[in-house]
């Protein structure tokens, strides 16, 4: 057995190995580099704002589902939540009482959400990592760069701001609880193939934006 030897490597490295291309394909979709890049209508990172807005609101009910479970329950930091900030950034983009219009990919992403993250705790944290853990990388680049393209300061943007939270000392912490996890094999399976899952799901609405908007 070598250090290299697969059967070690932490669960963190196994993850974020494992779903590189997942990523890839993500981070490469085209919808998010173009609204950094400020060539979409202000409309089109309304509609964004809107799809996440549906999607944290069912991310964050599982949260408070899962928050007493022995496992899941320690992946559940109410400072993380996002639900708020989303509807604040809404009310400045769209007004006070914006009309959302759900995409068939975000029904598709809720309804896993619902299948998956309210009772088990490997579908739970796959979504849950997924999510939060993009938002304080990449989310870090893209926030500012979409404030700096649509000419937002504060108002607008606060989805991609944590109060009280240091992105990179948050995500050492973090990787360190997923190495903590004793999911058996099965789950630990069922874990990784979730968090290909939930990149999926998060492919599907980027492209249905980009159908919409690009
Ligand atoms: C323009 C789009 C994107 C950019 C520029 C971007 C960039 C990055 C960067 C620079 C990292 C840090 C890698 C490292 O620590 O070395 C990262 C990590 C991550 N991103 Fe993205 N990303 C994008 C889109 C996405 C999307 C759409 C998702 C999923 C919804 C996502 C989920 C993640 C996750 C879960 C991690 C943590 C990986 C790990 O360390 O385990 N990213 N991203």
């Amino acid at each position: 057995m070598t250090l290299a030897d697969p059967s070690i490597e932490k669960l963190s490295v196994r993850l974020r190995s494992g779903t590189r291309l997942d990523h890839d394909a993500a981070q490469g979709s085209g919808f998010l580099d173009a609204l950094a890049a400020g060539t979409l209508p202000r409309q089109a990172y309304a509609d964004l704002t809107a799809q996440h807005w549906f999607i944290y609101e069912t991310l964050e009910q599982a949260a408070e589902a899962m928050a007493d479970d022995p496992v899941a329950g320690e992946f559940v930091f109410p400072q993380l939540t996002r639900l708020p900030a989303l509807s604040d950034d809404l009310a400045t983009l769209l007004g006070p009482q914006p009309k959302l219009s759900e995409l068939p990919a975000t029904q598709e992403y809720r309804e896993r959400l619902r299948a998956v993250a309210f009772d088990r705790p490997w579908g739970f944290i796959a979504h849950h990592y997924t999510r939060y853990l993009g938002d304080l990388s990449g989310g870090q680049y893209l926030g500012p760069a979409i404030a700096r393209a649509y000419g937002l300061s504060g108002a607008g943007h606060r989805f991609f701001v944590f109060e009280g939270i240091s992105p990179p000392a948050f995500r050492t912490g973090y990787r360190d609880l997923l190495d903590r996890l004793a999911f058996s094999p099965g789950d630990e399976q069922n874990f990784l193939a979730e968090v290909t899952e939930a990149y999926r799901l998060n492919i599907a609405v980027l492209s249905e934006l980009k159908e919409r908007w690009v």
